[in-house]
């Protein structure tokens, strides 16, 4: 992503919060795993949005109007022996070389410096309640301005979320965002690939999953956007199975959810095969019945629709399908009315997709569902899952889990298929696992 992008957002976010005042914003943390081992480093998506920024222990500040410079990272001086043992860090000077940042100081000076810069400032905007730490600060730092008030300085008089601008901002994907969540999408479409050529009986769902981390990795991307689920059988059925370590029955259908990151920006798909490469007869019904929800889904994006048009054109599909099928059994409309393809369709036709797999930005407005909008990105994935011990349903049925997920982009007109690439029709799909 090229800085201009990151200056863009932090113009727009500072025109939002207005001279006067003041937005502040600290970067994720390493975490420990053991002794001094730590978790790989995943930056904070806000702080990424923001600054490009890709250190722990660090933290941006926004100052609209301020002549000595409008933004300001604080964070990890430049050390030798850091940089021997771990790599390089951009220190203060890299920080406005090649960060842009107008000023940079030493994040151990934080308490000196910036009780300063929030005098005298009406708001403080920051992301509240996500970060202890930074919550405390804040106050901290507030309550020590008050002290000073006999001076002639003021304390800022409101906290105020900065979630609510950045998420908004967020939420509409620019060319260049868009341009990375293809790039994660088509990574993402041809792993699904390999899983369903790789796939056969007696294989453990791991090496499913390792086979998918290696054509992310092939392709440059290093991270998953989230962990994997490879979910054989009756697995399926649990909704954020990521053990992956049961042996594939042939007979049974497996269930991929995985998606790679491309420079912080997350594709998200599933696919449901049979693990032999053909579906039987009971599989094949349901698999249609997902398919055909899905279908009827994504015909619903368009700008202007409301979010939850989807997800009612999923339930009205999927019940129906399920009374034709005996699974369900009365009128549909009160079925639909009682919820009870909840059993079986436990949650919603998808979220907003971007940095974060569940991504930010509201659902409602004004305690009404949202309306759809050009640039915005989100997954349509409707599902089946008939558990093991289901005794209301025929034998055949029990123990199927099955959902299909795609990544959409609404456009002007109406939506693309950003993961269209990857087979999701029968026929498409064993003829993709016969050909091995
Ligand atoms: N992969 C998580 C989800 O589909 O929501
Ligand atoms: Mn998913
Ligand atoms: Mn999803």
């Amino acid at each position: 992503m090229k800085q201009n992008e990151f200056k863009k957002r932090r113009l727009e976010l500072m025109r939002q919060v207005g001279k006067g005042n003041i937005a502040v914003i600290a970067s994720a943390s390493n975490q420990t795993r053991n002794r001094d081992v730590e978790y790989p480093f995943r930056q904070d998506s806000d702080f990424y949005y923001l600054t490009g920024f890709n250190e722990a222990n660090s933290l941006a500040v926004f100052i609209p109007g301020r002549e000595q410079g409008e933004y300001i990272i604080f964070c990890q001086e430049f050390d030798e022996k850091k940089a021997l043992w771990e790599g390089a860090h951009a220190g203060l000077e890299g920080a406005t070389k090649h960060y842009e940042a107008d000023d940079s100081f030493p994040i151990s000076d934080i308490d000196d410096i910036l009780p300063g810069m929030l005098e005298n400032k009406a708001k403080v905007f920051y992301p509240m309640g996500r970060n202890g730490e930074l919550d405390h600060q804040i106050l901290e730092w507030i309550s020590y301005l008050r002290k000073q008030s006999r001076n002639g300085t003021n304390a800022p008089g409101e906290l105020v979320s900065l979630e609510h601008i950045l998420h908004e901002m967020r939420l509409i994907k620019s060319a260049a965002e868009l341009r990375l969540m293809r790039k994660a999408a088509d990574v993402s479409c041809k792993a699904h690939t390999r899983a369903m050529q790789y796939c056969k009986p007696g294989l453990y769902e791991y090496q499913i999953e390792a086979e998918i981390v290696h054509e992310f990795m092939d392709n440059g991307l290093k991270y998953v956007a989230y962990p994997s689920i490879v979910a054989g059988g009756k697995n399926a059925c649990v909704l954020h199975y990521i053990d992956n370590k049961d042996k594939l029955k042939k007979g049974d259908l497996l269930l991929i959810d995985a998606g790679a990151e491309c420079d912080h920006y997350a594709a998200d798909i599933t696919r449901t095969f049979p693990v032999s490469g053909c579906f039987r007869p009971a599989q094949r019904r349901l698999y249609q019945l997902v398919l055909d929800a899905q279908y009827a889904a994504i015909e619903q994006i368009k700008p202007g629709v409301s979010w939850n048009k989807a997800h009612e054109a999923s339930v009205e599909v999927l019940t129906t399908g399920l009374v034709e099928l005996g699974v369900l059994k009365g009128r549909v409309s009160k079925l639909i009315k009682d919820e009870k393809y909840k059993q079986f369709y436990m949650h919603k036709i998808g979220h907003w997709l971007g940095m974060d797999v569940h991504d930010v930005g509201d659902y409602k407005v004004d305690n009404e569902w949202r309306l759809l909008e050009p640039g915005m990105v989100l997954t349509i994935e409707p599902g089946l899952y008939i558990p093991l011990d289901c005794k209301t349903v025929d034998a055949k049925w029990r123990g199927i889990g099955i959902r299909i997920e795609d990544d959409v982009l609404v456009t002007k007109k109406g939506y693309e298929v950003l993961t269209d690439a990857l087979p999701k029709e029968i026929d498409e799909i064993e003829k993709l696992m016969q050909a091995n």
